[in-house]
């Protein structure tokens, strides 16, 4: 962490290529202009006719000056990041090209995809599409986005027109040089000496590989041997890919890159951390992940606390401090009592009527009276009024009455850890494992967490158990086991089976 610290201190934020986001009305030609781009663009030897891996391509180009820059662009439809991007204000583009057809002109997804751009305030270039057509008018396309308040240059806007054809190729380099122009004048910087951060374009999950995301780095850079973390995914950065699929040590800011060997599924759209060494990334987790929902798990608990209200009538103030702090202490997670009114003297009318108003409440009394007028409130409103001279014997009566009243929770208690060694076989929802009981004991029938490093990934249950190839309905600690399990998660060697049972309490 140290060395990169002293590199950002050092290092001011350079230009890094924009990420471009090419949008608009199915047909309209979003994946021809990026083949056409693809194609002439992207250096032959480099491409070398490698099937693309990701929705992201990074192309060079050179501009008018002569000066080779890179822009990354990202195929829209079918982008679940975008869906999502809308709800999160993520912004995983810096600028957007707007496709319209020449033919159509603006049709319902073009409006959606403006809206979205105005929304996210992104730059945008309007591309005015298949102009080698016939039947295709600019002049008439222009017109149809005036109709539809999207004002380009020359028509009451600001927004830079282009008229493109992704057959001939025609206007193809003015847009990128506009691209490039406009990155220009958003001043889009990134920082080479910091941990990566970005967001999850895409994410997959495939048998061989495990679970891969295509990541869009918007400042910093990875490296390999640091640790990626979004949401609740964690992933160390072992194998990395470029766009085409090649194996790559580091990236930069602008890039998009894949990651394979994430712990769980990654979120479209979200935002991702990067950390130095993976111990980092864990510390991360455990602190901005983990603790913050178990402080919401817990903060819940207390909202449904049950209060008890009591009012306490006491001969001296003294004694009444004394009952009151032993009160306090037996306040439970769920039950407490609430003193709602405490004083000296006798039970009066109005300690019971105070009492009567608050459901169910106690009313007690340490070496005091109770008068005549408020025996007799008491039986008519029934309200339950106790006498003591003995402090603890209050207190005990206290504490049985908060039993009483403790609702009765259902909990999980752990019984078992067992690791997983070996996976056998997974047909559907049944697996074959093996592994070794860590603690306590597991048992046939048993329901379990499967626990992945820190976080639980899924649950399941003990169908079958075998010690030594002999059924069994138990096994203890220390020792190995097979079992079939249903679960609908692939158990991996590693993993840690909790089980567990439901307990009334
Ligand atoms: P979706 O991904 O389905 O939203 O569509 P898209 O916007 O990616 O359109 P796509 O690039 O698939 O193009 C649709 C059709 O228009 C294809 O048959 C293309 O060959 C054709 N087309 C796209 N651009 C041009 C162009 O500049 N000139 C001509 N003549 N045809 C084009
Ligand atoms: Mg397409």
């Amino acid at each position: 962490m140290n060395a990169l610290n002293k590199k950002i201190t050092k290092e001011t934020a350079t230009p890094r290529p924009p990420v471009v986001a090419v949008m608009g009305h199915i047909d309209h030609g979003k994946t021809t202009l990026l083949d056409y781009i693809r194609k002439t663009v992207v250096a032959e030897k480099e491409a070398g006719g490698i099937t693309q891996h990701v929705s992201a391509y990074e192309v060079n180009h050179k501009t008018a000056e002569g000066v080779l820059k890179r822009i990354t662009f990202l195929d829209t439809p079918g982008h679940e990041a975008f869906a999502g991007i809308r709800s999160r204000g993520a912004q995983v583009a810096d600028i957007a090209v707007l496709v319209v057809s020449g033919e159509d002109g603006v049709k319902p997804q073009t409006v959606e995809a403006f809206k979205f751009i105005t929304e996210s305030k992104l730059p945008f270039i309007v591309a005015i599409t298949k102009i080698d057509k016939p039947s295709a008018s600019v002049e008439r396309a222009k017109q149809s986005l005036t109709e539809h308040e999207i004002y380009v240059e020359g028509y009451g806007g600001e927004a830079p027109c282009v008229a493109i054809s992704a057959v001939s190729g025609e206007g193809v380099n003015e847009l990128l040089d506009m691209i490039l122009l406009v990155a220009d004048i958003e001043n889009i910087k990134g920082n080479l000496g910091k941990p990566a951060e970005g967001v999850v374009l895409e994410a997959t999950r495939s048998k061989e590989k495990g679970i891969s995301a295509t990541l869009i780095i918007k400042d910093g850079s990875l490296k390999q041997g640091m640790a990626i973390v979004s949401g609740e995914a964690v992933s160390p950065l072992r194998s990395m890919e470029n766009f085409l699929g090649k194996n790559i040590e580091t990236s930069g800011p602008g890039s998009a890159v894949r990651v394979v060997g994430w712990d769980n599924m990654p979120e479209a759209g979200k935002q991702f951390l990067s950390f130095p060494t993976k111990k980092e990334a864990e510390k991360y987790f455990e602190e901005r992940v983990l603790l913050p929902r178990k402080a919401r798990q817990v903060k819940n608990l207390s909202d449904l606390r049950v209060a008890i209200p009591a009012v306490i009538k006491a001969d001296v103030s003294g004694t009444l401090e004394a009952i009151e702090y032993e009160i306090k202490k037996l306040a439970t997670e769920s039950v407490f009592i609430k003193v709602v009114k405490d004083g000296t003297g006798d039970i009066n009318e109005s300690d019971v009527r105070i009492g009567s108003g608050n459901g169910g409440p106690i009313v007690f009394g340490f070496n005091v009276k109770i008068d005549s007028a408020a025996k007799n409130l008491a039986e008519r409103d029934d309200v339950k009024i106790e006498l003591f001279d003995i402090i603890y014997k209050l207190v005990e009566r206290a504490k049985e009455i908060i039993a009483e009243r403790t609702p009765k929770i259902e909990v999980t208690e752990v019984r078992g850890k067992a690791k997983i060694i070996r996976l056998f076989s997974i047909v559907k929802d049944k697996q074959v494992i093996g592994g070794k009981v860590l603690e306590g004991a597991i048992g046939l029938g048993d329901e379990f967490k499967i626990m992945r490093r820190l976080a639980e990934v899924g649950v399941g249950k003990i169908r079958e158990l075998e010690q030594q190839k002999v059924k069994t309905s138990e096994i203890a600690v220390g020792r190995e086991f097979g079992a079939l399990v249903d679960a609908r998660i692939e158990i991996a060697p590693g993993d840690v089976l909790e089980s567990f049972v439901i307990v009334k309490k």
